[in-house]
């Protein structure tokens, strides 16, 4: 059910509670080599993990100082993306993160590490009047960066607020010039079992692939984030450049982006692939369609004891809920 929402995202970020509490949490999938038994009995436990931690967060904050790209942060902020709380602790951001390719525990930090950041090419293809292939540092001097202060809503009901620095979606579209032919973006992590042990797993569908249709790509919402935090994005959170699309569940976002194809065939989203009934090629945000094992009705805010009540779209519904206007019939949109 598509409903108009408030605009939340439009009080300030100061109307919000402080944050003063840091909360742990679990892993939530024990060890890998339980992997092919979740798969069999049910799917597996969920993409993101909600529940309190017995794991301390490790140690090793934001790590962006060494990357090649430093001179380009902080950038301006785009005052039209404001938050309805505070900006989660920096630390919480960078230590608690899903980056399977790394490890199904959310402690990947320091693992994430061994992927290097160059060279790191970058291919638009498929259907586009410019094929390319662009080193990361000429794709982002082509790129006009800023910063948006976005909200982040897991699918297993906590949610977070951060500051990326990046460049709009749309940008890097017309850049490629897709042909009118083109209906979707298929977007794909890279792979590397060399670096990213996790990708050893062969009961993923690897590599990670994710998916929007043409008019979410050209959504003023739509953001390539290259930067966190006034620092160029960390490797646990997707570097050097990865997806943010606020009014989807996270994992959606892809991280470590190689590669931009244009296509008429909808994309087959991995964790689609992974269990179908559980997650959708659309994951919008809606606080009234249950996961199959939980409800999506509020959210734990990261770094709080707060639970709220969860936003359609995630409160962005004001940019994006005529993209899916008549669409409830026919498509799986929330989940
Ligand atoms: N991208 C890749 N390549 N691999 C992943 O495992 N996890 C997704 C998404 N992007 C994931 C990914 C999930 S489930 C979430 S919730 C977010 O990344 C988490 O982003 P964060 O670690 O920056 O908070």
């Amino acid at each position: 059910m598509l409903l108009r929402i408030k605009k939340g995202w439009e009080l300030p970020e100061s109307a919000a509670t402080p944050e003063s509490l840091y909360l742990r949490r679990r892993d939530f999938i024990k060890t890998a080599a339980a992997g092919s038994l979740l798969l069999g009995a049910g799917g597996l436990l969920g993409a993101c993990d909600d529940a309190p931690s017995q794991t301390a967060m490790a140690e090793g904050g934001a790590v962006g100082e060494a990357d090649p790209s430093a001179h380009l942060y902080p950038v301006e902020r785009n005052l039209r993306y404001r938050l309805d709380r505070d900006l989660t602790d920096e630390r919480d951001a960078t230590t608690y993160n899903n980056f399977y390719e790394f490890g199904s525990s959310k402690t990947i930090h320091e693992k994430a590490q061994q992927l290097p950041l160059r060279p790191w090419n970058v291919a638009i293809s498929g259907m586009v009047e410019k094929p390319m292939t662009l080193d990361i540092d000429d794709l982002l001097s082509k790129m006009p960066l800023e910063e948006r202060l976005y909200r982040h809503r897991c699918v297993e009901a906590w949610s977070m607020a951060v500051p990326w620095s990046g460049f709009p979606l749309r940008a890097l579209v017309d850049l490629a010039q897709p042909l009118s032919s083109a209906k979707y973006l298929k977007m794909v992590t890279f792979q590397d079992s060399d670096v990213a042990p996790g990708q050893k797993a062969a009961w993923y569908p690897w590599p990670y692939v994710e998916g929007l249709t043409m008019a979410e790509a050209r959504n003023d919402l739509a953001f390539i984030a290259t930067g966190l935090y006034g620092k160029p994005i960390p490797k646990q959170n997707g570097a050097p450049l990865r997806l943010a699309v606020p009014w989807k569940y996270g994992f959606k976002s892809l991280k470590s982006i190689v590669l931009f194809e244009f296509t008429d065939k909808k994309p087959l989203s991995f964790w689609e692939e992974i269990q179908g009934s559980e997650y959708g090629f659309w994951a919008n945000v809606n606080p009234e369609v249950s996961h199959p094992r939980w409800s999506q009705a509020s959210e734990r805010v990261l770094g709080t004891d707060e639970r709220v009540p969860t936003l359609l779209y995630n409160g962005y519904g004001e940019f994006v809920a005529d993209l899916y206007s008549g669409m409830e019939k026919s498509e799986r949109l929330f989940m």
